[in-house]
């Protein structure tokens, strides 16, 4: 049984910058508004994401997105170590995670429930003419690739998935108990920058997801308190239970601007 969650603690804020000094603005800047920040391989690279995230876990919940490759059980597992001893909640493995990456991130954990372990089903930055083109399949073979992938993370162990666009829907269905957590969010109107699989967060959550990662459309915003208000709201229209899945896609764009009622969260 999943807990509920009020609308803004389903907002993870992408801190994607090269500083903690850059970071910690942000996190400053959305005091009592976002509980839940995501530091990843920017910070890491910089140097800044151990020290940042011992402050950052003091006070809000951390997600560790680092992708984690299918490296050798031992170094997986020390890594998912550390990120638990640190505190933070959810970590990511990329998908060249077999059983045994996944294996070792559970021990890593040492029976600790987190950090969740959350498997990239397939980057928002690719869609199904990318897979026809890397996998060789058609592109009708999309969602079974999918199922067949995910379920095997499920069946070794991940507690859920980074998942984008309408196969946040495919996901849900089949998992109802497993984490959904969906970047390549965008309102309605703005640019997808690099992603092609996008939804709007209304579009997100009615179709399923328990959280949305934003990183841009806050970052760059020139108010940052205003644009995680709007999306707020807008996850409060879906989970108020307005309009319905099937019509998510059209009311859920138009509403990000009108702030009209948007789709039914299927919960
Ligand atoms: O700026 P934007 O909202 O596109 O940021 C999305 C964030 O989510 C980035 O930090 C990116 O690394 C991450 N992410 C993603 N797609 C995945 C997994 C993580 O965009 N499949």
């Amino acid at each position: 049984m999943k807990p509920h969650l009020e609308p803004r603690e389903r907002i993870i804020v992408a801190l994607d910058v090269p500083t903690s000094d850059d970071a910690l603005r942000i996190v400053a800047e959305l005091k009592g508004l976002v509980s839940f920040y995501k530091v990843g391989l920017e910070l890491l690279m910089s140097g800044s994401m151990g020290n940042l995230l011992r402050a950052l876990v003091q006070e809000h919940s951390v997600f560790v997105d680092l992708k984690l490759p299918n490296d050798i059980p031992e170094t997986v597992s020390r890594v998912v170590a550390i990120a638990s001893d640190i505190g933070a909640t959810f970590i990511t493995l990329s998908n060249s995670a077999t059983r045994g990456t996944i294996a070792a991130a559970i021990a890593g954990r040492a029976g600790r429930p987190d950090p969740k372990l959350l498997y990239v089903s397939f980057l928002s930055s690719l869609d199904r003419a990318d897979f026809a083109q890397q996998y060789g399949g058609p592109e009708a073979g999309f969602e079974s690739f999918l199922e067949e992938r995910t379920a095997k993370a499920k069946d070794a162990g991940a507690d859920g998935f980074i998942v984008s666009g309408q196969e946040i829907g495919l996901l849900h269905k089949k998992y109802p108990n497993a984490l959904i957590v969906s970047p390549g969010i965008r309102p309605a109107g703005a640019s997808k920058d690099d992603h092609k699989r996008t939804c709007t967060p209304a579009e997100a959550i009615g179709l399923g997801a328990d959280y949305v990662v934003i990183g841009r459309p806050i970052r760059n915003a020139p108010d940052k308190r205003a644009a995680v208000q709007r999306v707020i709201d807008e996850i409060a229209e879906v989970e108020a239970g307005n309009g319905s899945p099937s019509n998510g896609h059209a009311l859920g764009a138009s509403s990000y601007i009108s702030g009209a009622p948007t789709i039914a969260k299927p919960r």
